[in-house]
């Protein structure tokens, strides 16, 4: 989502006139862009800050900024640091950095951290600087309403709003035009997208037509009110991937019940099991957080089985962090013990790992989709790639170039990697239609 959003920053800035500078030493603004979900990421924010400081003193002239979740956060202290931080702007209030900048130069500390019920930067094409050339996230909605009670989210980024459809599907056909062939939408909670009758569903369909060559993936939408519609729609569209992020957070129903997430256990399951009736081969990651507040050993024990039982293809796997302003910092403790979140979230992460192990082992023999990204980063002579259930495979170079597909066949694996034979080039159209008629 933030390299979405430093793309369009990158727009405004254009737009406005200004270049992207090489590097920091080299450049007159310096903008951070900035995740608050976990204290980790501020934590990088505040050493990236530091860094700048130095560059700041050689370079009297230099200009910080302080872009996103962390801007309302922490607006009053970065600013009681002199010659930390210049600018201070919201998610929402990217339009005014330019006006913000004038500011600056008048010699004044510049602050917006203004939230809105209506921007979605729909007008406004990002400039898209690191990427791969192959792959592009699509914004699609932004805020969130869910409320969930470990999250800052909805207070960072304020509440939920879609973008209209054709300015998402005007956004897709440039991106065609530009040769893009993996497409990402994007929003906090992609199944409340909205624009008058056109629900999510809609929008996917809609996309999946603007080229059969690109594929579509999307994050992330949540277990409640999935769309079963949608099932159906990306079982029937070769270019919609099969593969599904389904944040299921943990296994338990009382520990979904004090993360306000409004599902149990058995419904997040069934809707497992629906999925894969529809998507035949259908690929599952998730997120999952260790050591919430009063998690006992018992609630841990039901996320490690739940997780068993689903068989994920990749997890993302965090640490409980507390977050002021949250439901969870008002009312619960955070009262799990350090050591024994990190030796939970250690359990979580190792049975993930042998879980992929053995699911990748299971794809030996079996012929896949790639599309090539570029050269692998282990070797020269191999490129890399994804499958069409999002995973990594690497395979000899010949003579693909990044943006091809490319049919391989699975002969080994790790945990994190599909190695293959590659076989030919060929397409979309070409591999699912043969793999229909088979
Ligand atoms: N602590 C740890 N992980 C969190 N996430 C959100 N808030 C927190 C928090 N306070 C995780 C959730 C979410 C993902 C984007 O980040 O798993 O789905
Ligand atoms: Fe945060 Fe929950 Fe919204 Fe996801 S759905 S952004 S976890 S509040």
């Amino acid at each position: 989502m933030n390299f979405a959003d430093s793309e369009v920053v990158n727009s405004i800035l254009i737009e406005d006139g200004m270049q992207l500078a090489e590097n920091p030493e080299t450049a007159d603004v310096v903008l951070v862009n900035t995740c608050s979900i976990r204290e980790n990421a501020e934590t990088k924010v505040w050493n990236r800050l530091k860094e700048l400081r130095k560059i700041k003193k050689s370079n009297k002239e230099l200009t910080v900024g302080v872009l996103g979740c962390m801007a309302e956060r922490i607006k009053d202290r970065i600013l009681e640091q002199e010659h930390l931080v210049d600018i201070v702007v919201g998610p929402d209030a990217y339009r005014d950095i330019p006006r913000l900048l004038e500011e600056v130069d008048d010699g004044r500390k510049a602050v917006n951290v203004l939230l809105s019920l209506e921007e979605t930067y729909a007008d406004i094409t990002p400039v898209r600087t690191v990427g791969n050339g192959v792959s592009a996230f699509v914004s699609i909605m932004r805020g969130c309403d869910n409320m969930c009670s470990f999250c800052v989210v909805p207070f960072t980024r304020g509440r939920e709003r879609s973008r209209p459809m054709e300015s998402i599907l005007r956004e897709i056909r440039q991106l065609s035009e530009e040769g893009i062939k993996e497409i990402t939408l994007l929003g906090q909670n992609v199944n409340s997208y909205k624009d008058g009758e056109n629900s999510f569903a809609k929008l996917m369909l809609a996309c999946s037509q603007v080229n059969p060559e690109i594929r579509f993936r999307f994050s992330s939408p949540h277990p409640k009110d999935f769309p079963i519609e949608l099932l159906h729609i990306i079982a029937e569209q070769p270019n919609l991937c099969n593969y599904i992020h389904i944040p299921a957070q943990a296994g338990s129903d009382s520990m979904l019940e004090r993360m306000r997430r409004p599902y149990t256990r058995e419904q997040y399951l069934e809707l497992i099991d629906q999925m894969r009736a529809i998507i035949p081969g259908v690929s599952f990651s998730t997120d999952i957080i260790a050591g919430f507040c009063h998690e006992t050993e018992e609630e841990h024990q039901q996320t490690l089985s739940l997780m068993k039982e689903v068989g994920y293809d990749l997890a993302y796997m965090f640490a409980y962090s507390e977050r002021e302003r949250t439901l969870a910092h008002r009312k619960f403790e955070d009262d799990v013990p350090e050591e024994v979140k990190k030796r939970r979230l250690s359990e979580i992460i190792t049975q993930q790992m042998n879980i992929q192990g053995e699911r990748n082992k299971s794809e030996i023999g079996e012929r896949h989709l790639v599309l090539v990204e570029g050269t692998s980063k282990k070797s020269e002579e191999q490129m890399s790639g994804r499958t069409d259930t999002n995973k990594i495979c690497v395979f000899d170079r010949r003579d693909f170039e990044p943006g091809d597909y490319v049919e391989v066949e699975i002969t080994d694996c790790t945990s994190a990697t599909l190695l293959a034979k590659p076989i030919k080039k060929s397409s979309i159209s070409e591999f699912f239609g043969v793999a229909v008629e088979a």
